[in-house]
């Protein structure tokens, strides 16, 4: 019953020691070359290797990263759990940077970082956190947690969901009326929702024209959920006041990308958040616990909705 780890070998080494500790029974492999391909029970990776179907014993494939579209699941046989990274580390530093993101569009930042380029200084005249309205697309692990990092700055928190949520002291909204309601009012919108076929293209020209005039966009979902000429259009033509983008389409960006050097973007390259080998390792640990003792594994997908 090996568990094949199919990641970087510094993650892994990581990796190996906790299992060593903790789950001494469990074979542990960093080289699908050597292992034998009907021996491993669980899998983590990043992306569904060509050769699956070798590993016919296979129960468990876990995703290294908390999104899991960048597995093919339907080349996943059916009674295969597939499970996305749930940790803590991955948690922490997502809070960061929507509190790093959704400050800097706050304070203006891409504005003053473009000033300085132009040696020019100008004060703008601030916004108080009780008047910036955040909204936040995914009330999700990720979601849910970047709103309660923001909560002691004040900013009045309105997050979306697909089926309705309740988080103390958040206005949480769902369906497609919820959806305009958070739009109109909301003043930084954070894009923290899953990539699947409901999601892709979703932040458009439409969707970004319901937002109030000045408003601006954190995107830490996928790439391929923003139209980027629509945010190009919304940014050109005053709509919108900024954007700090992490995930865009294709990654990397092709060098004469229009967001390398527009004034109103700040840029990323896919850094939000990774998963981090200690914390990741004790929640694979105890998923794999989970699935021995016939249970279902913390972060399981439900292969119908894709996340
Ligand atoms: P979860 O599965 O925990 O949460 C997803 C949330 O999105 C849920 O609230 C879900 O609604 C909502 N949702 C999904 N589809 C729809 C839809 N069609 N309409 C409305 N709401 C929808 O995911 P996580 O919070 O763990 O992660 C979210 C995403 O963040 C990942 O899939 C990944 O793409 C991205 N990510 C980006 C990283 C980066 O570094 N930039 C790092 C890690 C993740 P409901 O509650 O009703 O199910
Ligand atoms: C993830 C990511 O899904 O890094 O974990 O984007």
């Amino acid at each position: 019953m090996t568990f094949l780890f199919n990641s970087d070998p510094k993650r892994g080494a990581i990796f190996e020691e906790f299992f060593a500790r903790e789950l001494p029974d469990v074979p542990f492999s960093m080289d699908p070359a050597t292992v034998d391909p009907q021996s491993v029970r669980y899998m983590i990776t990043w992306t569904v290797p060509e050769d699956l179907p070798r590993y016919r014993n296979l129960e468990v494939l876990f995703s290294i990263g908390a999104g899991v579209d960048q597995f093919r699941i339907d080349a996943v046989p059916g009674h295969v759990k597939v499970v996305r990274m749930v940790e803590d580390g991955i948690v922490r530093m997502m809070q960061e940077y929507v509190a790093l993101a959704v400050l800097s569009l706050h304070r203006d930042l891409p504005a003053y970082l473009d000033q300085q380029r132009r040696r020019s200084w100008q004060a703008i005249a601030p916004v108080q956190a009780s008047e910036r309205r955040v909204g936040v697309l995914g009330l999700g692990m990720l979601g849910a947690a970047a709103l309660e990092r923001l909560r002691p700055f004040g900013f009045p928190l309105s997050g979306w969901s697909r089926s309705p949520r309740e988080i103390d002291g958040i206005r949480c909204l769902s369906g497609r009326d919820g959806l305009d309601t958070l739009l109109d009012s909301t003043d930084i919108l954070v894009c923290l929702l899953p990539l699947t076929d409901e999601t892709r293209g979703f932040l458009s020209t439409e969707l970004l024209a319901k937002l109030p005039a000045g408003a601006a966009l954190v995107h830490v979902g996928r790439g391929p959920q923003l139209d980027q000429q629509a945010l190009l259009d919304a940014l050109d033509s005053g709509h919108l006041a900024g954007a700090v983008i992490d995930v865009t389409d294709p990654e990397p960006l092709p060098s004469d990308h229009s967001f390398w050097s527009h004034p109103k973007i700040v840029l990323t390259p896919h850094i939000a958040s990774v998963t981090q080998p200690e914390t990741a390792a004790v929640a694979v640990i105890e998923n794999i616990k989970l699935c021995r003792a016939g249970l279902d594994p913390i972060g399981l997908i439900d292969r119908r909705g894709g996340y």
